[in-house]
């Protein structure tokens, strides 16, 4: 069975094709991080406009570059939410319209089930087949970051663990590069600075992120504000080596929050398999600090190439792929993910435990 999928949730217009054993024949994604790059953020009236007018091309692109027209796919899959509204609409619009026109099953597909499944999408047929049903997710992107337990493919059988009480680590990265002026997406600017840092020679101590290792919930917002606060004192600092040594900080605390309680959540669980995915799992400190310690506890870890966890339409072709649902061509576009939520944003006392 081969899926066109189209991802147009954020500030990425893609699309692709793949089958459902999970071979990408076919993944475009066209970013539009120039365009919002001055705003520090996605603005999303900027991000449908541009999806609007880039989306047709990259969808021809994706059909042409696996070699097929539309009427060799068997299904089309579009992202319906989480996402902007008016960004989504415009591939969920556009995954309606030629599933109608060429006759056609149309799938909507939750984001974070892509995130979560992009670990099956295999680049070659050589490349080894994903983890087995139940593992532990870790997801962690610009607009979302929690932990599941996934014992199947489908939202029902994905259960939220815990998630992050205010912002998702994704965005503390960009909120962080942002008050130190360094530039958006902030994650891949910091991964790199922190590479030249020195953390313990960073400018201010920083608070460990929600330090309760027992809850499977994370809070970055604190730490976010430590360096704000810092800065308004302080000023940014003057040498280059100085913001190095308080990004390798600040990777390094947030690292090792996502670390301990991922490892501590799987071991709780007796879950013996770890997936890492989603935009921050491109972070270089967080894929070797989870690499030691799943191996030091007995977890297989897998986290999937670059490609496959910054947003793209393979993971939602797959997702459709595999869901073997139909959905009606009055599929609305939400906000909110499928997914049951356990975790209640905001401040109060109320802590998951396991
Ligand atoms: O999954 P994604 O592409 O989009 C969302 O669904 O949010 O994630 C984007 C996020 C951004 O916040 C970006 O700064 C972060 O992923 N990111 C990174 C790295 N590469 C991307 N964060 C830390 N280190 C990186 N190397
Ligand atoms: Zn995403």
């Amino acid at each position: 069975m081969l899926v066109l999928g189209i991802e147009t949730s954020c500030d990425e217009t893609a699309a692709a094709v793949v089958r459902d054993d999970g071979l990408v024949l076919s993944d475009v994604v066209k970013s539009q991080v120039e365009a919002h790059a001055p705003y520090g953020g996605i603005v999303p009236e900027i991000a449908a406009r541009d999806h609007v007018r880039i989306v047709a091309p990259v969808v021809g692109r994706a059909l042409s570059d696996a070699g097929l027209t539309l009427a060799d796919v068997d299904a089309i899959a579009a992202t319906n939410r989480p996402g902007l509204v008016g960004a989504l609409l415009v591939g969920l619009s556009v995954a309606k319209g030629l599933a109608w026109g060429a006759g056609k099953p149309f799938v909507g597909v939750d984001h974070l089930v892509g995130h979560l499944l992009s670990v099956f999408l295999r680049r070659s047929p050589e490349d080894a087949p994903g983890p087995r049903f139940p593992f532990l997710g870790l997801l962690v992107s610009g607009g979302h970051t929690a932990l599941y337990r996934c014992a199947g493919p489908h939202p029902a059988d994905i259960e939220e663990l815990g998630a992050t009480r205010d912002d998702a680590v994704g965005e503390a990265f960009d909120k962080v590069a942002k008050l130190l002026g360094l530039g958006y997406p902030g994650g891949p600017i910091i991964d790199e600075l922190a590479h030249q840092g020195d953390a313990k020679r960073a400018p201010v101590v920083l608070p460990v992120p929600m330090g309760h290792l027992d809850s499977p919930e994370f809070s970055f917002s604190g730490i976010k504000s430590a360096v704000a606060r810092h800065v308004a004192l302080a000023g940014v600092p003057s040498e280059r080596q100085d913001i190095a040594n308080l990004c390798a900080a600040f990777q390094r605390v947030v690292t090792r929050t996502l670390v301990k309680k991922t490892v501590r959540t799987a071991l709780r669980l007796g879950l013996e398999e770890v997936v890492v995915a989603g935009g921050v799992a491109a972070n270089r400190e967080l894929r070797d600090r989870m690499a030691e310690a799943c191996a030091a506890r007995g977890l297989g870890l897998h986290v999937p190439p670059l490609r496959s966890c910054t947003d793209n339409a393979a993971m939602i072709a797959y997702a459709g792929a595999v869901s073997g649902e139909r959905d009606s061509l009055a599929l609305a576009p939400h906000t909110r993910t499928v997914l049951p939520r356990v975790t209640r944003k905001g401040r109060g006392k109320r802590t998951v435990t396991l």
